[in-house]
């Protein structure tokens, strides 16, 4: 097998907490001992609830924030053994797009600036061709190149996220990572973006890592799909299988069918995320799940499965997920899914 674009090896990252006065008062373990591997040229989804670990699971696979363990392998070479000169020829490999695209442009640049700055970083062409592959980037992404002497000020949130993946193109990085890409435009927008995206995947060969909570987008862009709950990988396999087919108690729990019921819509996962700050011991999923048994609260699950992994101990005796029915990753399980995700972001949003 060749080597993977991108591997996490039991990567971690933890918080401090601190009281009023200031004192340290314990950690939030935001990432709890994450592993996963994206092949080069696939693209890979993260899902979870809001708060899961998903924004600094991505910083830390770019090396943005520092670990405080495990390795995160590029092209078989741990980012966390670079120096800052070593990590800052790396950083043209990899790129972030963030979900908001008014706060990732700097207002007292043109777009020509913020497109040429990584070009002249990273010493991509020469100065006197600057202009000309600034338009060929503002083309790609489909905005006419006689914008670029133009402010972020002047643009839609559409047109300012196309200007943020121009940026984001101009190193040729072999990796990108999306964190929620669309969700701060309007719907009427996030799928021309979402298709420029797949587009771009696909014609430049991209390796892409797409954090969403989003699964309609989801579904279209990703190859496989890692679900997360409090800081680590419940499960992880290929789209179809993971929405058609889920193993894990969690992922089933969100999937679910209730037949006879009318709410469609109506989140059926019961009780609220414990904190991550003291989360239970053994299976983090424990305080929810029905299949709980002793071991559950002793024994951290491992990550067990070919091809398509989940972390139960249990899954090989649960009964039958969503039996009887077919691998629907459009129907009526996804939507349920959907309306569970945007419930919680929201939630997220009003307490925030
Ligand atoms: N810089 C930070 N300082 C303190 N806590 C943080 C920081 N960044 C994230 N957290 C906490 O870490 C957890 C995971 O956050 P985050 O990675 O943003 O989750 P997600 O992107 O899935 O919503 C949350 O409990 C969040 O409050
Ligand atoms: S390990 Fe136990 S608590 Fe965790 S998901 Fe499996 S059955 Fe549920
Ligand atoms: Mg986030």
């Amino acid at each position: 097998m060749s080597t993977p674009l991108l591997e996490l090896r039991d990567v971690a990252k933890g918080f401090p907490v601190r009281d009023a006065l200031g004192r340290r008062r314990g950690a939030v373990r935001a990432v709890d001992g994450v592993s996963l591997v994206v092949p080069k040229g696939s693209v890979l989804a993260i899902v979870g609830e809001s708060g899961c670990g998903k924004s600094t699971l991505g910083r830390l696979a770019l090396r943005l924030i520092e670990a405080d363990q495990g390795q995160i392998m590029f092209e078989g070479e741990d980012l966390r053994g670079l120096s800052a000169r070593g990590l800052r020829a790396r950083r043209r490999d990899m790129q972030l797009i963030f979900q908001d695209p008014f706060a990732s442009l700097d207002p007292r640049m043109t777009v020509e600036q913020a497109v040429a700055e990584p070009l002249r970083l990273h010493g991509i062409v020469p100065r006197a061709q600057e202009t000309q592959r600034v338009a060929e980037l503002l083309s790609r992404v489909g905005l006419r190149p006689e914008l670029a002497r133009r402010w972020p000020h002047e643009f839609s949130g559409g047109q300012r996220q196309r200007i943020a993946i121009a940026r984001a193109l101009a190193s040729q990085p072999k990796l990108i990572i999306g964190d929620e890409p669309v969700s701060a435009l309007d719907v009427s927008v996030q799928a021309q973006v979402v298709n420029l995206l797949q587009d771009l995947i696909r014609e430049l060969g991209l390796t892409f890592v797409l954090i969403s909570h989003d699964l309609g987008v989801v579904r279209h862009i990703a190859d496989r799909v890692a679900v997360m709950y409090l800081g680590r990988i419940v499960e992880e396999g290929p789209t179809a299988q993971v929405f058609g087919a889920p193993r894990h108690p969690y992922t089933r729990a969100l999937l679910a069918a209730v037949p006879g019921q009318g709410h469609a819509n109506a989140p059926l996962l019961e009780g609220d995320i414990p904190s991550p700050i003291n989360p239970p011991s053994g299976c983090r999923f424990r305080t929810r799940c029905p299949y709980a048994q002793a071991l559950c609260a002793e024994q951290l699950p491992p990550l067990e499965g070919l091809g398509h992994v989940a972390a139960c101990h249990f899954q090989g005796s649960l009964p039958p997920a969503l039996a009887g029915q077919d691998v629907d990753t459009g129907g009526e399980r996804l939507r349920r899914l959907q309306a569970y995700f945007t419930d919680q972001t929201q939630k997220q949003g009003e307490l925030a």
